[in-house]
């Protein structure tokens, strides 16, 4: 297949492209080559051709999307909506990335496909957006990851994701508060990026993905995580996220769970065996 990936040189689009590159033919677009927000940038995807668009595009700093409603709306749901009115017209399969944060947190329990969502903030209000213009092209495919760590770091973030600001903050020596009444499902890019490559592959059918790792936990079990796998000994303190006041509403609960991957013989790893496997690939732990 000929699959062009948007926000190649992103942290979940680089290891698309490492992993469908082993059996497919990817042309790598990175915001340079793409402006999603316009349909005629858009329109390069035209020249490529591609069998598979995937579009890992997203303006998606929390505060900053609070800050600016407008731009957040043109990438993540206009971009979604060109990118989709481009596949439609190459009778292509379009693959939008989505987000936990569409769910409220009030379930208390993983979400799964069929839960309804109600986004708190206005990141997550666009990206359901987004999710809905994405249905333009009858053959979509609608990926919600979560909490995201992988190799290339989170552009959004200054190239880090929590892992790697945890493993700062340690190395600085800092005492760490962590949030541990939020809880989600951590998930490596890599294992999101070989879920995507099989769902594609298999020929899934049409629709919505929960695509993370398995389990759930709080921000600060999952610091906690890092350093017992590091053997690290770090000042590591719970706190309530009543500690970090902030205007913008977030869901305390956003944990995700497949009951579609399931039946098509998909099973993702545990979350703590892909952090264990992460720590590896950068080095910090000896495989
Ligand atoms: N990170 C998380 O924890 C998380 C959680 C849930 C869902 N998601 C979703 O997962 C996706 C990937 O996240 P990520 O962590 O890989 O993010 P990332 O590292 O920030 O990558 C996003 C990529 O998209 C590009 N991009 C941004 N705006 C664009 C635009 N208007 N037109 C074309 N390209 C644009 C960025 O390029 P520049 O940096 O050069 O602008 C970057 O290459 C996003 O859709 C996000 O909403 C992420």
């Amino acid at each position: 297949m000929r699959i062009a990936v948007i926000g190649a040189n992103g942290q979940l689009g680089y290891d698309l492209v490492r992993v469908l590159s082993e059996d497919h033919k990817v042309i790598g677009l990175t915001h340079k080559d793409i402006e999603v927000a316009d349909y005629k940038s858009c329109e390069v995807l035209k020249d490529i051709k591609p069998d598979v668009i995937i579009n890992t595009a997203a303006y998606h700093n929390v505060p900053a999307c609070e800050e600016n409603p407008d731009k957040a709306f043109l990438v993540n749901a206009i971009g979604a909506r060109n990118v989709a009115l481009i596949a439609r017209e190459l009778n292509a399969i379009v693959v939008y990335i989505s987000t936990d944060y569409v769910f409220d947190g009030m379930k208390r329990m993983p979400y799964d496909e069929d839960d309804t969502p109600n986004p708190l903030n206005a990141y997550a209000i666009s990206k359901l957006a987004g999710e809905f213009f994405t249905k333009y092209a009858p053959k979509h495919y609608i990926i919600r990851v979560a909490s995201l760590f992988g190799v290339k770091g989170c552009r959004a973030k200054g190239g880090l994701n929590f892992v790697e600001v945890m493993i700062q903050k340690a190395r600085k020596g800092e005492t760490i508060k962590v949030v541990n009444d939020v809880y989600m499902s951590p998930t490596y890019t890599l294992d999101a990026a070989r879920t995507i490559k099989l769902i594609i592959e298999e020929k899934l059918p049409y629709g919505i993905y929960h695509v993370t790792n398995q389990g759930v936990v709080s921000w600060y079990e999952f610091a906690k995580a890092i350093f017992e796998l590091l053997s690290w000994k770090v000042d590591l303190i719970p706190v309530s996220s009543s500690e970090f006041p902030s205007k913008i509403r977030r869901p305390k609960f956003s944990a995700l769970v497949s009951k579609k991957l399931p039946k098509y013989g998909i099973q993702m790893r545990h979350w703590k065996e892909a952090l264990r496997a992460y720590l590896i690939e950068k080095g910090y732990l000896q495989g």
